[in-house]
């Protein structure tokens, strides 16, 4: 059985589909801080399942120590923590604590009961402002914000922790842009209130939700002047999880991986790709840039392929269309269940 910290989340609860349809049993673990229940039932309705859940945080030991008594646990997957980066810098004591002590917390319930693989979500943003792009795995590492430092002082304490003890298994993945939704349009990212990222926002721009968007810059040094990400489909992220999850058992030392597509596109781009999807028209005015952004930001993505022979195959054309169907079947997210 497999543990799914943040299962109810938006990666985690596709990630719960296709670990169903690759056969692996599992519990959801969430305390609802950034998701609602009502993904789960949504998943239970497309995989045809129940889905096991233990509602607790990852901070309360006593909570996730009665998974382990109730479930035979042989690993987890912990998607579990806060992960806005402006609310990072605001409040960061939440974030250390919630992901760095949620965190410690889980590994030391794991040990306790000799569970001891790990598939750990880390970020992109682990690399920084990266010197020169495609993003390896072994460029240099730093964060300028608590969101991004907390990740990097987790990804800190898992190496230590295999250090300390060789029979960890532990698997970093550091994911790039998220987007795109299940193709039942009945899963997909719920943000709270004005969404930060890009993709939410241009589709709630497109249903009429917003004005317009705002593109921040476009004096970067890229092919039209906005800032290049490397956007992932939600469904691609979490089948390389999968894979990372049936690999860990051979796993040596702390195998660090980029889930990237390995392509770069704009913001531009993504309005482009949008519209066609939508076949509505995004407004968009263009605005200074935003404190922290980056120009360039895309993966080498051929460790992946090398290591768990997993790769992402859905284009952006699939992701806009996947956020669209989303979007326009649930404008108001799972707010109205
Ligand atoms: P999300 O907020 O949709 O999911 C996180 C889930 O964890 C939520 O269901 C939330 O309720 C739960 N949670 C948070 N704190 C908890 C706690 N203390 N105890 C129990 N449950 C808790 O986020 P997501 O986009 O699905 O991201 C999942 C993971 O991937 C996060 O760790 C995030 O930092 C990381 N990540 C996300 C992105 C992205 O752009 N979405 C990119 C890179 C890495
Ligand atoms: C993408 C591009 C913006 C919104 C963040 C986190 C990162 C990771 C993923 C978790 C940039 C531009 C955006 C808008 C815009 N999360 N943009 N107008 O900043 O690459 O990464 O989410 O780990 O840690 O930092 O993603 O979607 O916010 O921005 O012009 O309203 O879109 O400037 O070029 P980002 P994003």
């Amino acid at each position: 059985m497999i543990l799914v910290t943040g299962g109810a989340g938006y990666i985690g609860s596709h990630t719960c589909i296709e670990l169903h349809n690759a056969g692996h049993d599992f519990v959801v673990f969430d305390n609802f801080s950034n998701s609602s229940s009502e993904s789960l039932n949504r998943v239970a309705k497309i995989i045809g399942k129940e889905i096991k859940l233990v509602e607790g945080d990852i901070r309360d030991s006593a909570a996730l120590q009665q998974v382990f008594d109730n479930y035979d646990i042989e690993s987890v997957i912990h998607f579990a923590g806060l992960k806005a980066v402006g609310e990072s810098v605001e409040m960061p004591l939440e974030y250390y604590d919630n992901n760095i002590v949620g965190t410690l917390h889980l590994c030391e319930v794991m040990k306790k009961n000799n569970c001891k693989k790990i598939v750990f979500s880390s970020s992109a943003t682990v690399y920084g402002d990266p010197h020169t792009t495609p993003i390896k795995e072994d460029f240099p590492l730093s964060a300028t914000n608590p969101y991004g430092k907390s990740k990097l002082f987790i990804e800190e304490i898992l190496r230590d922790l295999y250090i300390s003890d060789n029979e960890w298994k532990i698997v970093l993945l550091r994911y790039f842009n998220p987007v795109g939704a299940h193709k039942s349009g009945l899963i997909g990212e719920d943000p709270n209130g004005i969404p930060n990222n890009l993709m939410p926002f241009i589709a709630q721009t497109a249903v009429g939700k917003r004005e317009h968007l705002s593109v921040f810059g476009n004096d970067y040094d890229t092919h039209d002047g906005t800032g290049v990400r490397d956007y992932i489909h939600v469904i691609d992220l979490s089948m390389g999880h999968v894979k990372a999850i049936e690999k860990i058992n051979s796993v040596e030392k702390v195998l660090t991986v980029n889930l990237g597509t390995g392509k770069g596109y704009s913001v531009l781009d993504m309005v482009q790709a949008f519209e066609k999807a939508s076949g509505k028209e995004i407004p968009y005015k263009i605005t200074p840039r935003r404190s922290g952004d980056i120009a360039k930001c895309f993966a080498d993505p051929s460790y992946a392929k090398a290591v768990l022979n997993w790769e992402a195959t859905r284009d952006v054309n699939e992701m806009c269309e996947d956020s669209w169907r989303w979007q326009v079947n649930n404008p108001n997210g799972y707010k109205n269940d």
